[in-house]
């Protein structure tokens, strides 16, 4: 099978990428490198051993992605390609609405034309906003998103639904990952944001490292454990691989699915144990809350194992372990 990979040069796309190659999967990658590097490319290849069809070129480019789909013909796509920092959202609304938004139309657009009508779309849980029940399930409300990227989400996946509702040929399978951290064993890829990272998983290696001089951890009041806000992180690797499973088990209709652990961590949890696993000293303060945080927020996935037959593998400890070696890899590298 041909799988066509949006933003596949990105975070969560070049481990996807890893595992479709190693998987038999042949890839063809369209990235705009608005948030990627292409080295990526040459370390997919060296990790994996395989090659790989790449356009330098942006989805929103219609006469582009009708030339790419007659030359390539994919049987599916992964469409992971956004604008994803929450804070330039609030900033700059119409740029991500228009970027995020014409992606995905011009996508299906082309993928009608072209007959192919199978689609795993990178969602977030952001769209649950502040949740009334834990742990989250796929049938909790939607709606209540903080922030321009996560509407756009939420936009989308209601795109993604009326295209199911007028074709129905199309597969539709909505993936709402919860926090994705960690990076590829080989330190070859992994997470490398432009700038003063937002996430917490970028800011602790980089304070770890000697990058930033102290961590500050968004409020200690939060009715949690200790008082600091509780996630779901996943492995990026788990996450990649439940891509695999979307694209094996896309029927005709939309589903949608959570992928997490359904294990919630405080940031202090995540300091703590960064520390332990790597040994190293993370120095933090504690400031004021983020706007738009909420306090907990973590998963049900036991529909991705009943439906999907994916489940997150990969602990804390590894988690902690791929972060730090990407970053003191990155290091290295200069
Ligand atoms: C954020 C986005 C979410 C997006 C996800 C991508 C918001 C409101 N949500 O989720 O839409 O899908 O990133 O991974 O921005 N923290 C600190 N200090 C820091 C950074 C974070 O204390 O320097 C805390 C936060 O308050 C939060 C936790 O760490 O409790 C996780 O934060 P972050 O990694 O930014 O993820 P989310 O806010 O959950």
């Amino acid at each position: 099978m041909k799988v066509l990979v949006t933003g596949g040069l990105g975070f969560i796309g070049s481990h996807t990428v890893v595992e479709l190659l190693d998987n038999g999967y042949e890839v063809v990658v369209v990235d705009a490198l608005y948030n990627s590097s292409i080295d990526v490319a040459d370390k997919i290849k060296e990790i994996t051993g395989k090659d790989f069809e790449l356009y330098i070129d942006d989805v929103t480019n219609e006469e582009k992605m009708d030339e790419i789909f007659a030359k390539e013909k994919p049987d599916a796509v992964i469409h992971f390609a956004a604008y994803k920092a929450v804070g330039e959202s609030v900033q700059k609304p119409i740029m991500y609405y228009k970027n995020n938004l014409l992606s995905t139309l011009t996508l299906c657009n082309v993928m009608q034309k072209y007959n192919c009508k199978k689609i795993v779309f990178s969602s977030s849980a952001t769209v649950y906003g502040d949740p009334e029940v834990l742990p989250i399930t796929e049938e909790c409300k939607v709606g209540g998103t903080t922030n321009p990227y996560g509407t756009t989400k939420l936009m989308n996946e209601k795109i993604l639904k009326d295209i199911t509702i007028a074709d129905k040929d199309f597969s539709v399978v909505i993936l709402r990952y919860f926090n994705p951290i960690g990076a590829h064993k080989s330190g070859l890829i992994g997470e490398k944001p432009n700038g003063i990272p937002n996430n917490l998983m970028p800011y602790i290696v980089r304070v770890a490292s000697g990058e930033l001089p102290e961590l500050s951890i968004f409020g200690n009041d939060y009715p949690t454990h200790d008082g600091t806000g509780v996630r779901d992180y996943i492995h990026v690797v788990d996450l990649a691989k439940g891509h695999l499973k979307a694209i094996e088990h896309a029927v005709p209709g939309i589903d949608y699915f959570n992928l997490g652990t359904g294990k919630g961590y405080s940031v202090l949890d995540m300091v703590n144990a960064f520390e332990k696993v790597n040994g190293v000293k993370v120095p933090y303060k504690i400031v004021e809350r983020r706007p738009g945080d909420i306090a907990t927020c973590y998963a049900d996935p036991s529909k991705a194992e009943k439906v999907l037959g994916w489940k997150a593998e990969l602990g804390l400890d590894e988690m902690m372990r791929d972060s730090y070696n990407f970053i003191l890899k990155c290091k290295e590298d200069k």
